[in-house]
């Protein structure tokens, strides 16, 4: 297993961003997803009763949803998130649990199951991304869907170096370095957030890898989902020049 997420829960990525992520903007990508998740909805016949939410964060996806009668459970690596996730008040009642998406097992499996913004880039290796998909595909029924989207190498290759946003409450940049050999992005995250007559400084980094996308489709097969379906990200007109793809895919 890798060093990034074997860390103790405090020094695992996304520990210090969690109580912020949503006011730093981060939750917007929910929002950017919705017109592929609303088109994925429409072309399975409606909203599923139970949805598996892998690598939840703050639980943006969970709340939409279950606002819409959705009966939600997440997981997260990180604790903070699970936290930040549980402090929302939810029309049905979602279930959190702390849990790796390489290894968790809830015991049960769902009509969808899905895993957003380049959550499946946090992963490492070719191994790694596997166990995802293999644990995706437990947790998901006979002839249901695992829907997720994942940063191309082109997408990792073209994030901006450099990032800064600066709200009457925050300040909040990005810098990073792609490695052109191992195809991983190391971003270092640095916030200074203003809440009433505090202010607090919060620094992570983060490391994102790419995967070819052959090389996902072979690894999907592997782990047992058998029909696929791929699209550009919203913003990209053709797979071959996407950053972000979305797989919709059916075991
Ligand atoms: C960019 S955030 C996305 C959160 C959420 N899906 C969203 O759309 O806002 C990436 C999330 O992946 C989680 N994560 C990273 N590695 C993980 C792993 N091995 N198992 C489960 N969650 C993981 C992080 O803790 C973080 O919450």
């Amino acid at each position: 297993m890798d060093s990034r997420t074997t860390l103790p829960p405090q020094d695992r990525p996304y520990s210090k961003l969690a109580k912020y992520y949503d006011l730093l903007g981060w939750s917007d990508f929910t929002l950017r997803l919705m017109p592929h998740l609303t088109a994925f909805f429409r072309a399975i016949g409606g909203l599923p009763d139970e949805f598996l939410d892998i690598a939840c964060g703050t639980g943006v996806l969970t709340n939409i949803l279950s606002a819409n009668g959705v009966r939600v459970t997440g997981i997260d690596i990180s604790p903070q998130m699970i936290r930040a996730a549980k402090s929302k008040q939810y029309l049905t009642k979602p279930k959190f649990h702390v849990g790796d998406m390489r290894t968790f097992d809830l015991g049960q499996t769902f009509p969808v199951t899905g895993c957003f913004y380049d959550a499946l880039n946090h992963l490492s290796s070719e191994m790694d991304l596997l166990a995802a998909f293999s644990k995706a595909a437990s947790h998901t029924e006979k002839g249901g869907y695992y829907i997720f989207d994942v940063l191309t190498p082109i997408g990792l290759k073209h994030w901006k170096p450099y990032w800064a946003q600066k709200s009457g409450h925050y300040l909040v940049c990005q810098r990073g370095h792609f490695n052109s050999a191992n195809k991983t992005r190391v971003v270092h995250i640095e916030a200074f957030v203003k809440t009433g007559l505090r202010s607090e400084h919060v620094e992570e980094v983060l490391t994102e890898t790419a995967f070819e996308i052959d090389v996902v489709k072979q690894l999907l097969a592997r782990a047992g989902f058998r029909k696929l379906v791929l699209k550009p990200f919203v913003r990209y007109k053709t797979l071959a020049s996407a950053g972000r793809l979305v797989f919709i895919c059916r075991k």
